[in-house]
């Protein structure tokens, strides 16, 4: 007994507990690891900076010069989303009663002129589309701008099978300094202002 605590006092005193330097494989394997992530990251995680989640330069595009102005069309589009389909309906056919179709109406692929002051003024009263006459209030979109107003006049121009010209911004730059209104149309000014179609050869 006495011998077996002898040659246990004589062994090196064991460091304390918690203490003990681990095995060196164990700093090899911690390092390693410290050395993938790092890399991992590095190659995966994109550049550490404020614009986290972008695995791909030109995933998004990053720039601080002004976006390139949008197709008419396109923004147009967007207006016609936001103001008119409640009325006017997602395939431009209107409500029955209501609501008077775009698709092949001559208002709509007409004088550009004409569409433009439409849509700036509004219009009330009796109204003819198509064949059909409509009693109801276009409310006036004075309050879009130049921009909005020539792209929802260019989308409803050339959707739903209609085709007419593009109308550009500066055609209703020009009709809100030509004509400014403080009612609606009714139909019967808008004959008399305006020419159903431009004549021909004075495209726009
Ligand atoms: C609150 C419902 C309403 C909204 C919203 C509305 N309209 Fe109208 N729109 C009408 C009514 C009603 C008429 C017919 C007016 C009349 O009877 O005098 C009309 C007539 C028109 C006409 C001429 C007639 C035709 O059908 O070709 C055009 C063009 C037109 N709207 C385009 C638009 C555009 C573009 C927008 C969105 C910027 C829009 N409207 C938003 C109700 C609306």
């Amino acid at each position: 007994m006495d011998e077996i605590h002898a040659a246990a006092f004589r062994e090196a005193k064991l460091p304390e507990e918690g203490a003990e330097p681990g095995p060196i494989w164990l700093y090899v394997v911690i390092f390693s690891t410290l050395c993938f992530g790092f890399f991992y990251i590095g190659r995966y995680l994109g550049e550490i900076s404020d614009r986290p989640h972008v695995l791909e330069e030109g995933a998004m595009i990053v720039s601080n010069e002004p976006e390139p102005p949008q197709p008419l069309f396109k923004v147009g589009e967007k207006v016609y989303r936001q103001r008119c389909v409640s009325c006017h309906q997602e395939n431009g056919q209107g409500v029955e009663g209501a609501y008077p179709p775009l698709v092949q109406s001559n208002w709509v692929t007409g004088n550009p002129d004409r569409l433009v002051s439409i849509l700036l003024y509004g219009i009330n009263g009796n109204l003819t589309v198509n064949g059909k006459v409509y009693n109801g209030n276009m409310p006036a979109w004075e309050t879009l701008t130049d921009e909005q107003i020539a792209g929802v006049a260019t989308y409803i121009r050339n959707s739903w099978g209609n085709s007419a010209d593009t109308v550009q911004t500066a055609t209703v730059a020009d009709g809100r300094k030509q004509i400014t209104r403080a009612a609606p149309w009714t139909e019967q000014e808008l004959n008399d202002v305006f020419k159903p179609q431009l004549a021909s050869g004075a495209k726009k």
